[in-house]
């Protein structure tokens, strides 16, 4: 065992990379070598440890998996070349991180344990990120509450982990959406904002019947008056409406997406109009009407910009004709891709780049 000045680190005996296709790995199935582990317990975070990725022994009584007091992250390492991997906007990641943390009354985990950690795996599995453009390693970091006790309430014991996995790009095509009048993901006051287990379980049952009906995703629409969009199952949303790029604003339901902020802080950059707005689903489909609606796409980490090629509401859709992605959302996938992989200078300083030996 090694140990520098922030972790125990114990080297996996044999690497397992030799059974991967990185070129095709999937989507989170494969981990590589290691993992951080930290324990919570006596009131505080004890000594973290990067050690062999592998099963954890836990109790059917483990009051995470029976109450959901869980909050998780993501982001992406990228390979640049054999000596420089690449980490985007991670400090962004623990800022929502420490945010999830408080609404999930878990105990904050530290700065340097968060962006250092992810540094030092990447050091141990550079070779787990994959050279191939688009595949990307996927970092997970995750706090859970850890006690045996059946009980809801605040927990006494967590533990954190980092975990990370080999991935190939999220969406190959262009996605549709619809809305739903029955269900809604958040409400004001809830857990919309925090990046917390129960907000992605209580969006399956309507994914599951948006995905009957023949689309891919559901775009949410406000819980009060079932009228303002908010933002698609792991993806804020875009619209380009005659020349003006529009995105719900914040107002605590929705997830703020470092990808979102990038958009955001790009289209500022070059002078692009950008709202952050409400946007009522009627004046997206008026818009589809009226052919101002140019282009609609997601953001978020796995896809970076995914094409909407429908938006259905209402029994009526605007569809758009399409293989991939319009010429804005492209210019946004580009520009971000291109510094997340170091093609481009970094004005906004977005990058984190790891040294390897
Ligand atoms: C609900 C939700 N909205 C939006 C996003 C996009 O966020 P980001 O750009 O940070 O990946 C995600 C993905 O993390 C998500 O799960």
């Amino acid at each position: 065992m090694i140990t520098d000045t922030l972790f125990d680190i114990t080297k996996a005996s044999e690497s397992r990379i030799a059974d991967v296709d990185l070129d095709a790995p999937g989507f989170g199935r494969e981990f590589a070598d290691h993992m951080l582990e930290m324990e919570y317990r006596d009131g505080q975070w004890q000594q973290p440890e990067i050690k062999p990725f592998g099963s954890i022994e836990i109790t059917p009584a483990l009051n995470a998996l029976h109450y959901a007091q869980s909050v998780f992250e993501g982001t992406k390492a990228y390979y640049v070349d054999g000596s420089t991997i690449n980490l985007f906007r991670v400090q962004k990641n623990y800022e929502r991180m420490a945010r999830s943390c408080e609404r999930m009354c878990i105990p904050t985990i530290e700065k340097d344990i968060f962006i250092e950690g992810i540094k030092e795996l990447i050091r141990l599995d550079h070779q787990w990120v994959p050279e191939k453009e688009g595949n990307t390693l996927y970092i997970r970091p995750f706090a859970c509450a850890f006690d045996p006790i059946i009980s809801a309430r605040v927990a006494e014991q967590y533990r954190f982990y980092i975990i990370t996995s080999p991935v190939g790009s999220y969406y190959e095509r262009p996605v549709k959406l619809t809305t739903t009048q029955q269900y809604v993901r958040a409400v004001k006051g809830g857990v919309g904002a925090a990046k917390t287990a129960g907000n992605y379980a209580a969006s399956l049952y309507p994914a599951q019947q948006a995905k009957k009906e023949g689309f891919d995703q559901v775009l949410w629409l406000d819980a009060e008056e079932h009228t303002y969009v908010e933002e698609v199952g792991t993806m804020n949303i875009f619209f380009v409406i005659d020349g003006v790029l529009v995105t719900p604003s914040l107002r605590g339901t929705i997830l703020p997406g470092v990808t979102r902020d990038s958009i955001i802080e790009l289209a500022k950059h070059w002078d692009m109009p950008v709202e952050e707005r409400r946007i009522s689903i009627e004046e997206v489909m008026q818009a589809g009407k009226d052919d101002k609606l140019e282009e609609v796409f997601g953001a978020g980490t796995a896809a970076v910009v995914a094409p909407v090629e429908e938006v259905h509401h209402d029994g009526q859709s605007v569809t758009f004709d399409i293989d991939g992605r319009g010429p804005v959302g492209q210019k946004f996938y580009k520009a971000i891709t291109d510094i997340q992989y170091g093609k481009a200078e970094d004005p906004f300083d977005w990058i984190a780049s790891v040294k390897i030996d």
